[in-house]
Parts: structure tokens; C-alpha cells; sequence
């Protein structure tokens, strides 16, 4: 096998730039058509490539080797930003108000567009197709079911499915990757509660039913989910995150409004999450004459990496960058992450690319507006989608 270093060096000052070029014109979920125009002004550089653009919108699926006849594996990147006010004062900060990169999708993007580069130089190492899936929206309407649904994972069907996070904090250093066995993020639920209550004077609430007082008791009572029906050994969060009601002092209002979110990393604890919701609303409301009306929204599912392609993982991060860099037992996440989708459909590994430097105590996390990608941690994002790719076909059928 052809080191790969020296075609790495050679491609990273323009994968730097391209990262701070897509970091500097960020676009949300399903409108990244500048983003992807980028990228595809990347791969056309490479001969031998079929490319399928305007998937899901601003979508790409790109495949090398398509021909050749070994399990096929697919990496795959995100490309949206977030709808936050950039505070980073980076020379290449967000020119757009409102928008940026605060969750390193631009960095994401950055890594594998640097991975089809590479992977293309090499070609003739490989024992089967490489599918490269840039996806719109991660961060709001699951843009991979949408990937999905159109059919990203077909012609040629994709074995299993590599996806990149980077992470600044959870004792993740620069030069450290993890891959969680089993539950790597949490799958979640919304849910809103409408109570309908009789309002009136404020003074008289013997004359009313008080939906304020109600509704503080659905959400006491909705904390009893996690604290009185859970396994504490289980993992489930029932937050209350709105709670909206009344006009004046002295009005008693006709209805109260609550909102929130529960997350779990079982899928099981979320549907029994969703029931208790509703059935304790319901019941509370009715208890003091008033009646709830109850909406569950489903939201991503729980990601669930793959135990063989997770050990492969592993062992190639072991092998490419060092025992030591491989944090074995990687306790799983509550946020969500719609990688989910594609795990849900074949064999996947999600793992995290630290991009803390080292000795750094704090670094600004995730969705926090002075987040920027590390573009030290590019290298090992590039090499990882490389590693994992060329030595795919040897250790899956093994
Ligand atoms: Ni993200």
C-alpha cells in the first residue's frame, strides 16, 4: 500500500482554504447550494468519477470505483451551519448575520471532499467502490432520510457507512478519535401540551379552572418520568423548555402552553416516554376539570453503531494513528445526530475527531458562537476517511 502522507500535504493549504471559505459563507439546512457548488468544483478534478448532484436538494453522491466488484462503503459529510451570530472574530468569520459554522460541518465537508482527492490517486488499491454522500441539513429535517430516500445508498448498495464528528470536549484531545459500541446519540421526541382550562378574573379563581396552576402540575408531575417510572441505571431526559400562558395580572387565561423535548439512548425508553407524556397530561388536566390536549413529534432516531464496523474502525485507528490515540468505552452522547437514519439501514460507525489542542483546558463547545473547527485535526479527518475506505474491502468479508 502507497503511503498516503505525502498526497495528503500536497492537498491540505487548499482543503484549509476550502474550509475557511465554506466556514465564511455558511447555509442552512437544505438551501448549502453554494457549499455544494464548492465541492463539486473539488471532484471535477478527478478523472475517473461518477457524480449525482441536486439529491435532496444540494445533495451529492460521488463514487470511485464503481466498477470494481468488492463491498462498497460510503463516507459521509454535512454541510449545513446553524442559525447563530458568529463571535469568533476569525479572519474568515461568518459573512452572513445570523448564520454560521458552529457545529464544524464545514470542516466535515472540508475532510471528505480531501478524502475523494486522495482515494482518487489511489484507486488501484481499491477492491470496491467508494461512495462520498455530502448531505444537506444534519442539524434540522433529518437531510440523510432524505439522502436516503433517494436513494444514496443504492447503485452501487453501500455495505456500511463511515461518518466524521468533530469534538471539542468529552476528553477528546487533538490526535484522539472514538467510536461508541452500540448507543453512540441519543434519539428524541418533542412534545407540546395544550391546556384548556376557563378563564376569568383573577380574583374569582373559584369561578375559573386555572390553567397556569394546572399546567405547573403536568410539568411537576412529567418529572416523574425519569425520577419514579425509569431504571436509574437507564438514560432518558424529559425537559420542559416553554412553558406560555396569560396576558395581564389580574386574568385568569383559558389555556397554558407547554413544550419540551425527551431524549434516550434506547429506542424503547423513548416510546415509553411518549405514552407517559401523554397519559400523565391527560390524567393531571382532567383531575382538576380541565382537559389537555397533547402532541408528540417524533425527532431523530437513536444512532446506533454497528459492532463489526465499529471494531474495524478501531482497529484502524489503532494501526494509522496510535494505541493510545483510540479512547476505548467512549460513553455516549445526548444530543442527536441523523446519521441515525443511515444506521438505522445498514451497518455504521459514527465517530468523534477530537479537535481540542492539547494542554488546551477549555475549548468553546459545540453550537457556542466562538466554536471554529480546528484545521489541525483536517490531517487526521482526511487520513481516517482514507485508512478506513482503502482497507475496508480486506476486513469486512474477513
Ligand atoms: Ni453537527
Amino acid at each position: 500500500m502507497k503511503n498516503i502522507k505525502p498526497l495528503i500535504a500536497q492537498i491540505l493549504p487548499s482543503m484549509i482554504e476550502l474550509r475557511r471559505d465554506i466556514h465564511a459563507y455558511p447555509e442552512p439546512g437544505f438551501q448549502e447550494f453554494e457549499t455544494s457548488q464548492k465541492v463539486l468544483n473539488q471532484l471535477r478534478n478527478i478523472s475517473d468519477i461518477q457524480i449525482r448532484k441536486g439529491i435532496a436538494g444540494s445533495g451529492i453522491v460521488a463514487t470511485i470505483g464503481g466498477n470494481k466488484i468488492g463491498p462498497c462503503i460510503a463516507l459521509r459529510g454535512d454541510m449545513d451551519c446553524l442559525p447563530i451570530q458568529e463571535k469568533t472574530n476569525k479572519p474568515y468569520a461568518s459573512k452572513r448575520p445570523g448564520y454560521m459554522h458552529a457545529c464544524g460541518h464545514d470542516g466535515h465537508t472540508a475532510c471528505l471532499v480531501g478524502a475523494a482527492l486522495v482515494l482518487s490517486k489511489i484507486q488501484d488499491e481499491l477492491k470496491g467502490p467508494v461512495k462520498f454522500i455530502f448531505q444537506p441539513s444534519e442539524e434540522f429535517d433529518g437531510g440523510a432520510q432524505r439522502m436516503y430516500d433517494a436513494g444514496a445508498l443504492e447503485n452501487p448498495k453501500v455495505d456500511a457507512i463511515f461518518g466524521l464528528h468533530c469534538y471539542p470536549g468529552h476528553g477528546l484531545e487533538l490526535g484522539e478519535v472514538a467510536a461508541c459500541r452500540g448507543s453512540a446519540m441519543a434519539g428524541s421526541g418533542n412534545f407540546k401540551i395544550i391546556i384548556q382550562g376557563k378563564g376569568g378574573h383573577a380574583a374569582y379563581p373559584h369561578n375559573c379552572i386555572d390553567p397556569i396552576y394546572i399546567g405547573m402540575q403536568v410539568g411537576n408531575v412529567l418529572q416523574s418520568i425519569v425520577s419514579r417510572s425509569t431504571n436509574p441505571i437507564a438514560s432518558l431526559v424529559v425537559t420542559v423548555s416553554k412553558f406560555h400562558a396569560g396576558t395581564a395580572t389580574n386574568i385568569i387565561p383559558d389555556t397554558a402552553i407547554l413544550e419540551g423535548t425527551f431524549r434516550s439512548l434506547k429506542p424503547k425508553l423513548l416510546k415509553q416516554a411518549a405514552r407517559q407524556i401523554e397519559l400523565l397530561a391527560k390524567q393531571t388536566a382532567k383531575a382538576f376539570g380541565a382537559v389537555a390536549h397533547v402532541e408528540i413529534q417524533e425527532g431523530y432516531p437513536v444512532l446506533i453503531n454497528d459492532g463489526k464496523s465499529t471494531l474495524l474502525f478501531e482497529r484502524i485507528a489503532r494501526r494509522v494513528l496510535g494505541e493510545e490515540a483510540v479512547k476505548e468505552n467512549y460513553a455516549p452522547l445526548m444530543g442527536c445526530e441523523d446519521f441515525a437514519y443511515y444506521a438505522e439501514q445498514i451497518p455504521g460507525t459514527f465517530w468523534f475527531l477530537g479537535i481540542r489542542p492539547k494542554g488546551m483546558t477549555v475549548y468553546p463547545h459545540c453550537h457556542h458562537p466562538s466554536f471554529d473547527f480546528n484545521d489541525d485535526a483536517l490531517e487526521i479527518g482526511i487520513t481516517m476517511h482514507c485508512e478506513i475506505a482503502r482497507n475496508f474491502a480486506a476486513l469486512w468479508n474477513n
